[in-house]
């Protein structure tokens, strides 16, 4: 028995916003973002999108592709770090949204691994007999961490535009808030007879490091666990050390690959697509070089969406399906690297 993707979706925030969009809230430019990180444009939610509605919108196109019905799934495992309430999760939120019984719904917290746990969690319990229709989601809303409030004017829809001292405030932020974007992706899961699926996983956690991308307000470390002088200092918005996290992702995510490979029996050669988790196109392209990949072996699309965490792999599977970069038989692996940290790959047979 292996573990199956049988279908695949996904949708983005409603709100296509490009970099020179961007250089309207702070000091920074088209020309900047594009050569440290690739990407281009983004999507944001409006205004009382959640998670769990993309999550919901993604799932939907996933249940389409595989030929499922909604009732036939028996297990849902959401993947995010921007869930709609500190709790409960995004999960239950969602069997609700899909008018679903009481099957379990489990939250994953491992921010851009998270899919990739997920798939390991999905794999487990498909080939344990736990679950026979799983759905995994990767989804998030990172517009809840931007440091404006001028929405509208972003938009180009109106609105009052920021002033000179939150502009300067939006630069203190500017090396984080370019790269993310909103949106979900989505996967059905069954295990079934043959050689075809999921082949294994190798994930890893080290806290140690952790304040290098953290939120440092909001939880329960304090009292409250979300105060007034929280949110006024910006302490909402993520901390990140960009240079330790591009050295970790460069360093870690083609030892978890080489590892991967050769516990499995195949040559990184051997591999016909890779797809990475989509933090900087630069990561990526470092990681493509150290394992002498060429480029039709390695998928990106961060231009067009931006980071969207957990739903990075989903999205660009997704992509990949469905404009034939991925055909019967080939052998994807899938990495990825994220806060926490947390980092891990997974093959598959498609
Ligand atoms: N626009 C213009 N200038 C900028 C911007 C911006 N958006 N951001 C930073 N700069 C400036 C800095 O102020 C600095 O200026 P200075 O030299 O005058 O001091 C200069 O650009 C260089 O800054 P660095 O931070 O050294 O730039 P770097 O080349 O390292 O790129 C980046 C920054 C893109 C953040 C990079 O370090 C990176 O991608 N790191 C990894 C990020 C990542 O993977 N995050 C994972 C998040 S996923 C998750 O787990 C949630």
């Amino acid at each position: 028995m292996r573990t199956r993707i049988i279908g695949t979706g996904f949708v983005t925030g409603e709100h296509l916003v490009t970099n020179d969009q961007i250089a309207k809230m702070m000091d920074t430019s088209d020309a900047w973002i594009r050569e440290r990180s690739g990407v281009e444009q983004r999507y944001y939610v409006e205004a009382g999108t959640t998670t769990t509605d993309l999550g919901h919108g993604a799932a939907l196109k996933a249940l389409e592709d595989a030929g499922v019905a909604k009732d036939e799934l028996d297990y849902i495992v959401f993947a995010t770090m921007t869930p709609d309430h500190y709790f409960p999760g995004c999960g239950g939120l969602l069997q609700q949204k899909l008018g679903l019984a009481t099957i379990p719904a489990l939250d994953i917290r491992q921010q851009c691994t998270g899919f990739i746990y997920g798939l390991q969690v999905a794999d487990s319990l498909l080939k344990s007999g736990q679950a026979r229709t799983l759905l995994l989601v990767g989804s998030e809303v990172h517009s809840g961490f931007m440091p404006w409030t001028q929405w509208d004017f972003l938009f180009g829809r109106g609105g009052e535009a920021p002033s000179e001292a939150d502009k300067a405030r939006n630069t203190r932020f500017r090396d984080r808030v370019v790269l993310f974007g909103d949106a979900a992706g989505a996967a059905v899961l069954r295990a079934e007879d043959g050689e075809r699926g999921l082949l294994g996983f190798e994930v890893h956690s080290d806290g140690k490091d952790f304040k290098d991308l953290y939120v440092p307000a909001a939880g329960f470390a304090g009292r409250p666990y979300v105060s007034e002088s929280d949110v006024r200092e910006f302490r909402h918005v993520p901390e990140m050390n960009g240079r330790a996290v591009f050295k970790l992702a460069v360093t870690r995510m083609p030892q978890v690959i080489r590892s991967l490979c050769a516990k499995q029996g195949v040559r990184v050669e051997d591999l016909d697509l890779l797809i990475a988790h989509q933090a900087n196109l630069r990561i990526n392209e470092a990681v493509q070089k150290t394992l002498g990949l060429s480029d039709e072996k390695v998928f990106n699309n961060i231009q067009r969406y931006g980071n969207t965490t957990a739903a990075t792999i989903p999205i660009a599977l997704d992509e990949c399906r469905k404009s034939g970069r991925i055909v019967d038989g080939d052998l994807v692996c899938f990495v990825g690297l994220g806060a926490g940290f947390h980092w891990g790959a997974a093959l598959m047979r498609a």
